[in-house]
């Protein structure tokens, strides 16, 4: 077990390198086993989920050949069976993208039900209403989907919910079906763009993705892309609020700005300056922020991956703000971690109430998700003293390199190997002294 120990209070300035988006690269690898040709994807992100998910792919005969270690070559000619047995897919919450992918080409998949961060329900009837309104047969046995059909159609689909995983599952099943699929009020994350910008690089026939009303022609077969992911929103919008919070100045690199824009806006309404170029965005942070209102919203709205992150620093901003989680029913976990800390929040219901402290202090706490992780990274970097954050694994799973770019810009953080021997209060003295 892999934990950081991170020694506050240092602002947090320079430039940091973005990699591709883990959540578009999720799905564009499912995707990529949807030709019998050869795939090469870039800028994939070196991070625990999309090594899970290739070791799953590879798991039922697609073969992967790494060129470096952001580009793969991939072919699922020999797919071989579309039973998804793999244990590690359990823990990601895009296995359900094998669903789509395999559904789509093979007309059957068997994969386990998704994982991923306890974030509250969440559920797939929206992935599952599309996929038998598609003409499949949709099955929950024994922990994991079942799906299988003669022969795909394409269909007119209303979402009740606006969902990013139902919306990209649907396009994936689609693009093969015969005739033409309407899905309405489709999710306009950019990974839904990022996805369909991919498939229709392989020959798919996709229009409107962005909008919420998404178009698909069924076309025959895919054929062979080169395909270059695009830069991680939240991982970028992590930085940017590292920033903030530190009172640094940092430049966020490669990054479509346009994606970011629902991120910084709420940075400059609470007292950062904030540069935008072509594909680089400048935060500075000189003094201590102000308050505001936070509503997590779909695309364009204010992400709800980004909602950990923003609730740390306003706990250590001036008055009184308000944060409402309006997509998962329960994400404000980490808020007693951050407690630990010093800070004054109390959540009700999907509200925090966030009375600015001065400071945070250090303290040994446990990341309960990826973004909540991130934010106590960041709550531990402007903190009095030393912290220990344990069970990293959740952060692993999404930002690549995390501490050595924080430790670029300046941090006091290491990344140390848990002994389970070992009693923690060890550690923290050790860190301490
Ligand atoms: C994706 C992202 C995740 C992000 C989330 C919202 C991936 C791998 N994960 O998750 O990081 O936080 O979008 O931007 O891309 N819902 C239903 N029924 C469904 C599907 C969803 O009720 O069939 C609900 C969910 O419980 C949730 C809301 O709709 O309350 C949004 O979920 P969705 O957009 O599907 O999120 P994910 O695809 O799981």
């Amino acid at each position: 077990m892999e934990k950081y120990l991170i020694t506050g209070g240092t602002p947090l300035v320079g430039e940091v390198e973005i990699g591709g988006a883990k959540n578009a690269a999720l799905a564009i690898l499912a995707a990529s086993i949807m030709t019998d040709e050869t795939v090469t994807i870039e800028n994939v992100p070196d991070v625990r989920d999309t090594n899970v998910m290739m070791q799953a792919m590879e798991s039922i005969g697609a073969h992967i050949e790494k060129i470096d270690r952001h580009t793969f070559k991939i072919n699922g000619s020999r797919i071989h069976n579309q039973v998804i047995l793999n244990e590690g897919i359990k823990k990601i919450r895009a296995s359900y993208y094998l669903i789509g992918a395999l559904l789509g080409k093979y007309k059957n998949a068997e994969v386990p039900l998704p994982g991923g961060c306890h974030l509250g329900t969440r559920a797939i009837d929206q992935h599952i209403k599309g996929f038998r309104s598609l003409g499949a047969t949709v099955n929950v046995r024994h922990g994991s989907v079942i799906a299988h059909t003669d022969n795909l159609h394409g269909s007119h689909i209303f979402m009740d919910k606006v969902s990013v995983g139902a919306t990209i599952n649907v396009i994936m099943a689609a693009v093969m079906a015969e005739g033409r699929t309407v899905i309405e009020n489709a999710a306009k994350e950019p990974h839904v763009v990022d996805l369909a910008n991919f498939l229709n690089s392989m020959g798919a026939n996709i229009k409107g993705a962005g909008t919420d009303v998404v178009r698909i022609n069924g076309v025959q077969k895919l054929h062979k892309s080169e395909y270059t992911i695009i830069p991680d929103q939240i991982e970028a919008g992590t930085y940017l609020m590292a920033a903030a919070a530190t009172r640094g100045d940092i430049t966020v690199k490669n990054v479509i700005p346009k994606h970011l824009e629902c991120i910084y806006a709420k940075l400059n309404e609470i007292g950062c300056q904030v540069e935008e170029s072509d594909d680089a965005v400048r935060v500075v942070a000189t003094k201590r922020l102000g308050n505001t209102q936070v509503k997590t919203l779909p695309y364009p709205g204010f992400p709800t991956d980004m909602q950990p992150q923003m609730t740390a620093i306003l706990g250590i901003s001036q008055g009184i703000s308000i944060v409402t989680e309006s997509i998962f029913d329960s994400r404000f976990k980490y808020v007693d971690e951050l407690t630990k800390m010093g800070s004054d929040i109390k959540v009700e219901g999907n509200t925090a109430i966030i009375t600015g402290v001065d400071k945070y202090t250090g303290a040994e706490i446990a990341a309960p998700d990826l973004r909540a992780g991130a934010a106590l990274v960041i709550a531990a970097l402007t903190a009095e003293g030393d912290s220990v954050v344990t069970d990293i694994r959740y952060v692993q799973r999404g930002y690549e390199d995390f501490h050595l770019k924080l430790a670029k810009l300046g941090a006091n953080i290491q990344l140390v190997e848990e002994d389970d021997e070992k009693k923690p209060e060890s550690v923290f003295t050790a860190v301490v002294s």
